[in-house]
């Protein structure tokens, strides 16, 4: 029998899962990850049950996924296409929440998803999902833009904490939004849990917020929080946008930090688009500082 206290999660060992799985554990659900096939990721989880597939047999997918209710899929920007069979197998076994591998830029957006082979491909799979609203399975999309106390030590706002620099975009000032891990792991638990939730938020992207913030704020909390003075390269973005085949990365943070406000979820949302499941307003010194003790930097 299917049981709304059991989620099945794909693509469980990597970046995200590393956050979502523990938080689904502490909320008490009861949890199966699934891993591909020789997948060389051990998987730590030993309150949870394991299974494997290689995605192609669709009869293994479905006795994996029967008797969960929820079915979050944290599988790798670069094999998106697989939940293609994992949503015809959720189908199949009656599962009831489908949260798809989003978890980034607002690919509701056509100003952002026509960017990016990636985005399109994450818009491909929620176009799918919209086919099989009918079947009885629904999905909830979530946007988190750049992962904020994740990605502020790996270079993703431009910054290097170590070196005392920071590439500074179009002048600094774009507001913009982005999401801590535990408040991205509480949005799923929200989901997976609370069945007025689930309702209120079925078949649409929601946004995760934990900051609106902008870069120079982050410098600002940088430099007080080092006591340096850190070394700025003025940035236009009109560079990335300009280059026909430019990199993944200057294009994630373009959406993040141009002066286009790609990420300003907060504007988006008071203009309608989306609804905020989370929308904490922490305080960029405090994570900043954290993360810095943290990561040792
Ligand atoms: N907004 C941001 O700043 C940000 C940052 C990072 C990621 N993301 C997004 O978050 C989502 C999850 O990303 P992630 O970084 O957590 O992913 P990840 O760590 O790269 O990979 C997640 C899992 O996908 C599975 N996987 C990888 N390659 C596979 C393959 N060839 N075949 C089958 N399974 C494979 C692996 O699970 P097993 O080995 O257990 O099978 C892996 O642990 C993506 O949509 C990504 O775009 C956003």
């Amino acid at each position: 029998m299917t049981s709304s206290n059991r989620v099945v999660i794909f693509g469980a060992s990597g970046n995200v899962g590393q956050f979502v799985v523990p938080a689904l554990h502490r909320a008490g659900l009861e949890i199966t990850v699934v891993s591909r096939t020789g997948s060389k990721i051990a998987s730590s989880y030993d309150f949870a049950r394991t299974a494997t597939t290689d995605y192609a047999s669709q009869s293994d997918l479905v006795s994996i996924i029967r008797g969960h209710a929820s079915v979050v899929s944290l599988l790798s920007a670069g094999v998106l296409e697989l939940q293609i069979n994992i949503i015809d197998a959720a189908v199949e076994a009656g599962a009831t929440l489908f949260i798809p591998s989003e978890f980034g830029h607002d690919t509701t957006n056509e100003d952002v998803s026509r960017l990016l082979p990636v985005f399109g491909a994450k818009a491909g799979i929620v176009e799918y999902l919209r086919e099989r609203e009918k079947h009885g399975l629904r999905w909830t999309g979530i946007i988190t833009a750049l992962f904020f106390d994740w990605g502020l030590p790996r270079g993703a706002f431009d910054i290097d904490y170590k070196a005392g620099k920071a590439t500074i975009w179009d002048g600094g000032d774009t507001v913009f939004s982005a999401a801590n891990m535990d408040d991205i792991a509480a949005s799923v638990v929200t989901l997976v849990t609370d069945p007025s939730a689930r309702e209120h938020y079925k078949n649409q992207h929601i946004y995760v917020s934990s900051v609106q913030t902008t870069q120079n704020e982050i410098l600002a909390a940088a430099e007080a929080i080092t006591a340096k003075k850190f070394a700025v390269t003025e940035f236009d973005s009109a560079e990335v946008y300009a280059d026909a085949s430019p990199q993944v990365l200057p294009v994630l943070q373009a959406l993040q930090l141009s002066k286009r406000g790609l990420s300003d979820y907060q504007a988006r949302g008071d203009a309608g688009h989306n609804r905020f499941v989370i929308n904490a307003k922490k305080d960029v010194r405090d994570v900043l500082k954290a993360v810095l003790k943290d990561s040792q930097l």
